[in-house]
């Protein structure tokens, strides 16, 4: 079992949240839970208040005293589902002006995973250089970008295809990974 940090912000996808601290739990992993402002809003507004059943902990933004904002703690890593691009040139740019954005910089400096799902479209430039900084900063960048290959038949099991490359790069045990999402086999 281990602990891993969860942040949500005011990005629309909520979805991809829930599914991912549902099949962390599911794992046997415990969620720490990081919801900005207006994360809350559009968490409730697209309907997704059922995340919160799926995370053992849940902190508040503003914080700081929390484990999470210290290297000390002994979580495995964080994902930051969906990140919106303000929140996204928060972490590129090293603010730690609220938990979220603090837990980010310092999976960062410990060199734990961290995994951040942008959701915009298009991008701009101010997008793509946030997300290249952040990526030679050590995180691994993981657009909400779904595959169709393996014939999903319900927006869950959608959302499932980029939840699975999600559990993959925290680290999660790959036979575990599988029963989220097939994954591509070679057959035609
Ligand atoms: C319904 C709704 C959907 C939104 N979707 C996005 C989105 O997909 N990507 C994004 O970057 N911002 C989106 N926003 C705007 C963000 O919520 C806004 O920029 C906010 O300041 C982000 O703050 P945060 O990063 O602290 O959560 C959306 C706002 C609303 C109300």
């Amino acid at each position: 079992m281990s602990r891993y940090v969860l942040g949500v912000t005011g990005a629309s996808g909520g979805i991809y949240a829930s599914r991912t601290a549902m099949h962390l739990q599911r794992c046997g992993h415990d969620v720490t839970l990081i919801v900005t402002h207006p994360g809350k809003q559009v968490l409730e507004y697209e309907g997704q208040n059922a995340l919160y059943d799926y995370c053992k902990d849940v902190c508040n933004v503003d914080d700081f005293f929390a484990e999470c904002a210290s290297g000390s703690a002994d979580y495995a890593g964080m994902a930051v589902v969906p990140c919106s691009m303000g929140t996204l040139g928060r972490i590129a740019n090293g603010t730690s002006d609220n938990l979220l954005v603090r837990a980010a910089d310092v999976c960062l400096k410990e060199r734990h995973s961290l995994v951040i799902v942008p959701r915009e479209m298009p991008y701009n430039l101010i997008h793509i250089e946030n997300m290249k900084r952040v990526t030679l900063a050590g995180a691994v960048v993981i657009p909400a970008s779904p595959q169709f290959y393996s014939k999903p038949a319900s927006i869950e099991e959608v959302v499932d295809t980029v939840v699975a490359k999600i559990l993959k790069h925290l680290g999660i045990d790959a036979s575990q990974v599988a029963t989220i999402a097939k994954s591509w086999n070679g057959e035609r």
